[in-house]
């Protein structure tokens, strides 16, 4: 790939901004808390295991310049500045996960002084970006198992290297399948309103040379009806410890009608996507976005001025419309109450 959605070079947080895909790839250097926090707000960096890698490195790039005179208070504006980055986006479970891992490993620390304290934070914001990488990588392996010669496999939205560290979750399982010699092909939808499917997953398997059809949302029925896919694979923004998953709305649709259709629907996560404090999806908190997403359409207006707007930006597809969730620890099946705990203890 020679796009990288993150990396940190010299001092910088270098991200490529997603909003311009496909028609600009540009990468923004982010600079300040204040631009980390826009960057999330605005999905220039987007999907759940990016924003736990950009917000490990936004804390450090707010606390870097902490004039703080002593460890108690400068884990005040350390958890000042997890607060703020996590004020962006509440339903990726990953982006905090990632700033309580770096709590906790400062708070581990209880005799290093500021400066130490800050090199602490940077060195485990890079680990979790290299992390990232091998984790989807191991979802890859695990993924790829399931997918056969001549299948064709529909995703939703984007679960591929650019909502991650650059090799994906769902998108993961097929570029590893390809590595495999396997050939398939996927339907992709373009996923309204932000259209991550038709801008993002597009772009990526265009550039990566899989055959991929795009479809608009609701052609996935008829898609089901004429046994144009055998597969469905998407990502997760949050999984509850009994398997129900939060993803981009419209995931719930999809599981619904591939029930209907007997199409597996297979969630691809890393374990990091897992909030085990939640016994199911009930308690995912819910992303309500801007009208205007919904009554404009890359800028251009859509729907007449005051209508109102319903816009969640994501779903739960409860446990029981999932046939497996790919991790990179191996594939979880039903019951996912026993399973998942296991799968977390391997
Ligand atoms: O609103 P987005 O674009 O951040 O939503 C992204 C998704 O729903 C992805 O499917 C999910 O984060 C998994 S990414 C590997």
């Amino acid at each position: 790939m020679k796009w990288k959605p993150v990396s940190w070079e010299g001092d910088s947080l270098k991200v490529l901004d997603q909003t311009l895909l496909p028609g600009e790839e540009k990468y923004l250097t982010l600079k300040s808390v204040e631009e980390v926090w826009e960057a999330i707000i605005s999905l220039r960096v987007r999907g759940a295991p990016l924003l736990g890698v950009v917000g490990a490195f936004g804390v450090y790039i707010g606390i870097r310049n902490s004039a703080a005179k002593s460890r108690e208070e400068f884990l005040r504006e350390v958890n000042k500045v997890i607060d703020y980055i996590g004020s962006s986006r509440p339903t990726a479970v990953n982006l905090f996960w990632a700033m309580q891992r770096i709590k906790e490993k400062v708070s581990k620390h209880t005799t290093l002084s500021v400066q130490e304290l800050k090199r602490i934070i940077l060195s485990e914001a890079i680990a979790i970006l290299k992390e990232d990488d091998e984790i989807c990588r191991g979802i890859g392996i695990s993924g790829a198992e399931i997918i056969k010669d001549g299948d064709s496999i529909l995703t939703h939205c984007n679960a591929g290297g650019l909502a991650t560290s650059g090799y994906g979750t769902a998108l993961a399982v097929l570029y590893r399948a390809r590595e495999e010699g396997k050939s398939f092909r996927v339907y992709a939808d373009e996923t309204r309103p932000l259209l991550q499917g038709a801008r993002l997953t597009c772009w990526e398997l265009v550039k990566a040379g899989i055959e991929t059809y795009l479809i608009c949302d609701d052609m996935a029925g008829e898609v089901m009806r004429e046994a144009k896919v055998n597969k469905v694979i998407v990502g997760a923004d949050r999984i509850a410890s009994n398997g129900d998953t939060a993803n981009k709305i419209g995931s719930y649709s999809l599981a619904v009608l591939a029930h209907y259709h007997n199409i597996p629907f297979y969630i691809a996560a890393p374990l990091s996507t897992v909030d085990w404090e939640l016994s199911n999806g009930e308690g995912i908190p819910i992303e309500l976005r801007r009208e205007d997403e919904v009554t404009h359409c890359r800028g251009v207006e859509i729907a007449p001025c005051g209508v109102k707007v319903y816009n969640p930006a994501f779903d739960v597809v409860p446990n029981k419309l999932i046939t497996g969730i790919i991790t990179e620890k191996g594939i979880v099946y039903p019951p996912y109450e026993k399973n998942l705990p296991l799968l977390r203890a391997k």
